[in-house]
């Protein structure tokens, strides 16, 4: 996966290549679906799947640890919210807390029990992103700390681009 190695390998120029990508990826599948939109008149929607091109590649998990990451994701989704939440009510110190607790380095370990843990069973690159995430909140909440918005955008922009790399380049199911 080069854009996901451009990514964890040179953060800058990485980052270029990845919007590219993403944005193609993007203008693809919008172009698709504007497409099937023409062509599926019949109203079966058996069109869609069809010329629907995934491009992302499928990590198989077994079910425990699959589920596992399902809920870790419905959580970073809930705390990404209370972060924007604190964010918009300028307070740093709590949105700082929030990322670290909820999002940051310290969870890696949550699971005892290794063959739960979902990282285990993804490819290098997948599980880079993934640690990034982690480093990516412990950073924000370093940055929020110190009390400066703007700075702290840039930190929450590096958390939200670990998301983004992640789900445009792997699928579980
Ligand atoms: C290391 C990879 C990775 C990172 C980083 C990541 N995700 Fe995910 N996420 C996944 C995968 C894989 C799926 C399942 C996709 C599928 O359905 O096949 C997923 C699914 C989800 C879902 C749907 C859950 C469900 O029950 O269907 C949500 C919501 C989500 N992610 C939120 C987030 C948010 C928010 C972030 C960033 C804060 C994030 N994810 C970061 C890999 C990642």
């Amino acid at each position: 996966m080069n854009k996901v190695q451009s990514l964890s390998g040179t953060p800058c120029l990485g980052k270029k290549h990845f919007w590219l990508g993403a944005l193609a990826i993007l203008s693809v599948s919008l172009a698709v679906h504007g497409e099937s939109r023409e062509v599926d008149t019949d109203g079966a929607g058996e069109g869609l799947e069809s010329q629907f091109t995934d491009l992302r590649t499928l990590v198989e998990i077994p079910e425990k640890p699959r589920q596992v990451l399902l809920e870790d994701m419905l959580d970073h989704l809930a705390v990404l919210n209370e972060i924007n939440h604190y964010l918009a009510a300028n307070d740093l110190n709590s949105a700082a807390e929030v990322a670290e607790t909820g999002m940051g380095r310290s969870l890696l370990s949550k699971y005892q029990d290794v063959d739960m843990r979902p990282g285990r069973y993804m490819p290098k690159d997948m599980r880079e992103i993934g640690w990034e995430l982690h480093n990516a909140a412990t950073q924000f909440a370093e940055v929020a700390r110190k009390g400066n918005l703007q700075a702290t955008m840039v930190a929450y922009h590096r958390i939200t681009t670990a998301c983004v790399a992640c789900h445009f380049s792997y699928r579980i199911r």
